[in-house]
């Protein structure tokens, strides 16, 4: 046995000190070899080469997160079915439009589908391949992982430089790049995709920093310099746009100067005085100290996905952010007391755009944009998700609708028209040939006992009374491949379970197959949709491909891939994962609101 007295003697052999400091030396060389295990956990010194770490979760538990396998659900699943079959002619018409795009444009933005030349169009979408990030989604829900792989590569090299004199413009880089990127991202668990997120999330943030908050119109992504748009001011939609993504972004990447600075926006809405606007939200805003220029209001261009981004904070945050829904309801019912019509013979539900007067009385254009025909898909969301909003959002989601349906109806080219006046011409004559507000005629139909359906809404919605007068007059007569009404099918189709809707979209789609079509790859924009076979624009737009082919392989496909409880659309058709923030995030990010209320319907 040693004695503690005779293992000092040895520790002090010097031949046994020679030998501890060997290994003490051999030790520290180990340590500093560069580790290589295939599990990647001791994978603590990353090669310099490498493309930059994803940025982690700063601190706090592990979370739940939707993590989608590859394939997210089968689209191929029920391959024989009636729809199964309309849904692989929609990925049929999305490989034609894709594969024109990538033999005769790709990298480049966008494909002239006639002159089959690219086209980046810089004051626009930068040049950064928008057609590939837009799509990638799209492709992923299709199956097409092929595709999706050889987007991956090129989204791996994009570097959002601009030279110094450009600008990229902040609401649509938002909704079609760092949207797409986060939605593939969501969908695939690519982390190329969140570390390009996170790139362009901080190339924008300067837009973002003004005095109020409002997002000034561009911003240059090297050097920060930012520029106001045609209009000076901040458009309504512009500032409000941009809520879903920063605040995924934020969750995913623990940056709280993202979560802060689309807030600041938020905080200025609802610290608005809306009053003498009845309570819509103007359409402009002052950039340097926040509050409404002008008394327009509108649900179509520069306000629309402003009241859309309301309701699908609180459904994107785990239906914690109350404010915003409460934002969302109020909005809501301003629309409907006061910008929705009833046309006098057809009962055509519409909602247009006003300028309200300083007695309060609003003076609607009776315009009705396509672009509002989104709000279907809204309503019924809201009316879905929402306790205690009224019936009447509903009734107004599948009236609306019904009327976006009919300006394809009657159309000779089976094509919308990209703006309507809504005025009767013929027929009867109207006491007002714009039709009363659709308010006036619910509290006469609710005063005589609610008998039959509400004013607007038909059971079944049935169409092609063409001997009545159409009562409108498209004063837009293109067709630009766009997606609002075939998003608000798919919306009522999965709400109301009403197949109907399914069928309509059917008809849209072969209209587009029969007028849009464009050989040797590539879909156009129809110049008249009131002539069949008439001449086209030389424009493929990337929504065709990010949200009117998405919305209808969707409505299609019989499984729910996307399922509305787990899933929030942004408004360029990029699904984002429903998330819950922890309590240390909250605190963090100095979020208040973000308990679960109780009784709000799954
Ligand atoms: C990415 O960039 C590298 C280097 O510039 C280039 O060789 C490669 O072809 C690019 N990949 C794609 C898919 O564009
Ligand atoms: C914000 O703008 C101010 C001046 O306008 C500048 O000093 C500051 O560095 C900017 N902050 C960021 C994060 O860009
Ligand atoms: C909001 O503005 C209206 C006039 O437009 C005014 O009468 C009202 O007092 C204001 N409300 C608040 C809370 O400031």
């Amino acid at each position: 046995m040693l004695s503690s007295q005779s293992l000092y003697g040895v520790l002090h052999r010097p031949i046994v000190r020679i030998i501890l400091l060997c290994l003490f030396i051999l030790f520290l060389f180990a340590a500093m070899l560069p580790r290589t295990d295939p599990s990647g956990f001791f994978d603590l010194v990353a090669p310099q080469d490498q493309i930059p770490p994803i940025p982690h979760r700063p601190m706090g538990p592990p979370r739940h997160r939707i993590k989608a396998q590859r394939p997210l659900a089968d689209p191929m699943a029920a391959h024989d079915g009636p729809w199964a079959k309309r849904a692989d002619a929609v990925r049929g018409a999305f490989l034609h439009a894709y594969q024109g795009y990538l033999t005769h444009a790709a990298p480049h933005d966008e494909l002239k589908p006639i002159a089959k030349l690219p086209v980046d169009n810089m004051r626009s979408f930068n040049g950064w391949g928008l057609s590939i990030v837009d799509s990638l989604d799209t492709m992923w829900l299709m199956g097409l992982y092929e595709e999706f792989d050889a987007g991956l590569a090129v989204v791996a090299n994009v570097t959002f430089t601009m030279s110094p004199n450009k600008y990229a413009p902040f609401f649509e880089t938002v909704i079609r790049y760092l949207g797409g990127l986060l939605s593939a991202y969501a969908l695939s668990q690519d982390p190329i995709l969140l570390a390009r997120a996170d790139d362009l999330g901080t190339a924008l943030l300067p837009a973002l920093n003004t005095s109020s908050g409002l997002p000034m119109f561009a911003v240059n992504t090297v050097n920060g310099k930012v520029a106001k748009g045609w209009a000076g001011d901040a458009g309504l939609a512009e500032s409000v746009t941009c809520q879903l993504e920063y605040k995924y972004l934020a969750y995913l990447t623990g940056r709280k100067v993202y979560y802060d600075a689309v807030e600041r926006v938020m905080d200025i809405m609802y610290e608005a005085n809306v009053t003498s606007t009845g309570e819509l939200f103007p359409l402009f805003w002052s950039i340097e100290d926040g509050v409404p220029i002008g008394r327009s209001v509108s649900v179509g261009a520069i306000g629309d996905s402003a009241y859309e981004y309301m309701l699908k904070q609180w459904l994107l945050t785990g239906r914690t952010d109350t404010k915003a829904r409460d934002l969302y309801i109020r909005s809501m019912d301003a629309i409907l007391d006061h910008l929705t019509y009833l046309t006098p013979n057809r009962g055509l539900l519409y909602v247009t755009d006003a300028t309200v007067d300083i007695h309060g009385t609003f003076l609607p254009s009776h315009k009705l944009e396509h672009l509002t025909c989104f709000l279907p898909a809204t309503l019924a969301l809201g009316a879905a998700t929402l306790r205690d909003v009224p019936q009447r959002h509903m009734w107004a989601a599948r009236a609306f609708a019904h009327t976006c349906w009919v300006l394809y109806a009657d159309s000779p080219s089976g094509l919308a028209p990209d703006v309507a006046l809504m005025r009767s011409t013929q027929g009867p004559a109207p006491p007002s040939p714009f039709g009363d507000p659709w308010l006036a005629h619910l509290k006469q139909w609710e005063q005589s006992g609610s008998q039959g359906d509400p004013p607007g809404v038909r059971s079944p919605e049935s169409v092609r009374d063409t001997d009545t007068a159409p009562e409108y007059t498209p004063i837009g007569k293109s067709y630009l491949l766009r997606p609002e009404t075939v998003e608000s099918f798919y919306l009522l189709w999965r709400t109301t379970g009403d197949v109907m809707w399914r069928e309509r979209g059917w008809e849209v789609f072969e209209s587009l197959e029969r007028e849009a079509r464009v050989e040797g790859g590539g879909y156009a924009s129809v110049e008249d949709v009131q002539r069949v076979g008439g001449p086209k624009i030389d424009e493929m737009p990337s929504w065709f491909l990010a949200e009117t082919l998405k919305y209808l392989f969707l409505l299609f496909t019989d499984e729910e891939l996307v399922p509305l409880d787990r899933w929030v659309f942004n408004t360029e058709a990029h699904p984002l994962p429903v998330f819950h923030w922890s309590v240390w995030e909250m605190e963090r990010l100095g979020i208040t609101r973000g308990i679960k209320t109780e009784g709000d319907t799954p």
